[in-house]
């Protein structure tokens, strides 16, 4: 398993510097505590090469996925990172089919282009971020509490695409709460709810075009140019 393979490096390193840093705790004279600051930076130093030999060697291509080791770290860290007072704040909105109805409204404008209107994050912006947009109708979202959901909805989270998107009012505020229940009720949704949804995504400029010429032709004008494919012509 590739994932056991690069762990086993840096734990090895790990070991090491905890036994160099065991005995240093332990050494009474000068002399040995000097030789093992010295073998303690070797270790560290060996650890970088290592590591950023791994980076040479494998690249920092974002469409990589994270070794199962390094995801469990991230949610962990970020976990602990969440403020308790904050991942134990109840949902102080009232859930009701209007609440999910308006997140639902707000996740297809904001979130669907990475994380798709079932929140699957089978989109092509989802699909190519590092980390990637998770499946949020998987236990490891729903597990989360609602307060966690609504801090990582209003701080983001940091070093991934995930944007911030509180501004602090408490109008924004209560935007976010309903989008924790739309989060919520994602295991659960229809496709007439994802059908409603296509309706309010953001569409792209090149869609937007393609509708005007059909509109021009259907009115008697030219026939619409075949579709282009993906042109990476952004308009500068
Ligand atoms: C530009 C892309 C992008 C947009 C837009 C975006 N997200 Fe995210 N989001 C991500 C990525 C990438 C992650 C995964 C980060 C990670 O693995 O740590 C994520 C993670 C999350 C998570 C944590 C899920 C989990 O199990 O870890 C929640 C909740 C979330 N997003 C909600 C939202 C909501 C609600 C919106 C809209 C208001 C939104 N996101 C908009 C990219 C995006």
């Amino acid at each position: 398993m590739a994932a056991f393979g690069k762990g086993r490096g840096s734990r090895f390193v790990l070991l090491l510097l905890g036994v160099v840093i065991a005995a240093m705790s332990k050494a009474r004279n000068l002399k040995t505590r000097t030789g093992l600051w010295l073998a303690a930076s070797l270790v560290v130093l060996l650890g970088a090469v290592g590591g950023a030999s791994l980076v040479l060697r494998r690249g920092f291509s974002a469409r990589d996925e994270p070794s199962a080791i390094e995801a469990a770290i991230a949610r962990r860290v970020r976990h602990l990172a969440v403020p308790r007072g904050a991942r134990d704040t109840p949902n102080p909105v009232a859930l009701g089919p209007e609440t999910v109805a308006e997140g639902r409204a707000h996740f297809a404008d904001h979130c669907a282009s990475c994380h798709g209107n079932d929140g699957r994050g089978q989109t092509p912006l989802g699909r190519n971020l590092y980390p990637k947009a998770p499946d949020m109708q998987l236990p490891a979202t729903q597990s989360l509490s609602d307060g966690e959901l609504f801090y990582i909805i209003h701080n983001g989270i940091r070093f991934t695409g995930m944007p911030a998107w509180g501004d602090g009012t408490a109008e924004d505020d209560i935007e976010s709460w309903k989008l924790v229940h739309f989060i919520r009720h994602l295991p659960e949704i229809s496709a007439t709810e994802i059908e409603e949804m296509r309706t309010l995504n953001p569409i792209t400029r090149a869609e937007l075009e393609e509708e005007e010429e059909m509109r021009r032709f259907l009115e008697g004008g030219e026939a619409p140019s075949p579709p282009r494919g993906h042109d990476h012509d952004h308009g500068h």
